[in-house]
């Protein structure tokens, strides 16, 4: 399995921090944020890693990470996103990096209490159609959305009005070969981008979308100017990527 690590984006929510700088080198406690993710996916035992990310602050991920051996990696594969044209985009990027094997996608801003290396066993197990992982907030309208009916996920709303449950999708995902494909198949959202609420959806008409549930904290740190201050002391305090015992 290959991770895809996105770390593109605006960071509108985040300016005036996200002006001169990317949002994914902010710092988050005593490390910029983008090292979380990394450390997420080396713990988890991935050695074949790459990052997408764009905008005018590209080359500062390369003197930021170089070669990854910071986190006992050999190697990091980098791509480039011309356009801020969402998290779907950015995965269609490393279709020629995943080179026909499943992958496992990581937000660039999300951090976790927990390592994700047992859902990336379950996935290496089974690595058929897509796996989420899903949270309960207080917040759901923010994020994309769990309907559920009868305790069957029936569809993810991406940011609603009215959520239908508090059970969110969070930013780590699993997907076989055909995502690539998927991505391809999709037109840009009322925001312009192409969403990964729309792959997932898509795996789930295929009757192919399976999902757990999250143990631990989880911090989306782009959400808001909140929700990084709370990153911030929830690492200082419980750590992060932390193996379950
Ligand atoms: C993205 C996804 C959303 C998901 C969230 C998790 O939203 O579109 O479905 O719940 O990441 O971090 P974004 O934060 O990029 O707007």
């Amino acid at each position: 399995m290959r991770g895809i690590i996105l770390a593109g984006g605006s960071g509108q929510r985040l300016d005036p921090l996200t002006r001169i700088t990317n949002k994914h080198l902010l710092p988050v406690y005593d490390r910029p944020m983008i090292y979380y993710a990394i450390e997420q996916m080396a713990g988890a035992g991935l050695d074949r890693i790459m990052i997408v990310t764009g905008g005018n602050h590209a080359g500062e991920f390369l003197r930021l990470l170089g070669n990854g051996s910071r986190f006992g990696l050999r190697h990091l594969d980098y791509a480039y996103q011309d356009k801020a044209g969402g998290i779907a985009e950015a995965l269609g990027l490393a279709e020629y990096f995943a080179g026909g094997e499943p992958v496992v996608v990581l937000l660039g801003d999300n951090i976790f209490e927990y390592s994700i290396a047992g859902a990336v066993q379950r996935f290496t197990a089974d690595p058929r159609g897509a796996r989420l992982v899903l949270a309960e907030v207080d917040n759901p309208g923010a994020y994309g959305v769990a309907e559920m009916r009868a305790g069957k996920l029936v569809r993810i709303v991406e940011k609603p009005k009215e959520p239908p449950s508090n059970l969110v999708a969070t930013g780590v995902y699993f997907y076989d070969t055909r995502v690539f494909d998927m991505v391809k198949t999709l037109t840009p959202s009322g925001r312009g981008e192409l969403e990964i609420t729309d792959v997932n959806n898509g795996y789930l008409q295929l009757g192919e979308l399976r999902h757990e549930q999250l143990t631990g904290y989880w911090a989306d740190c782009g959400e808001s100017f909140e929700m990084l201050l709370r990153a911030n002391n929830l690492v200082a305090e419980h750590g992060a990527n932390k193996p379950i015992a």
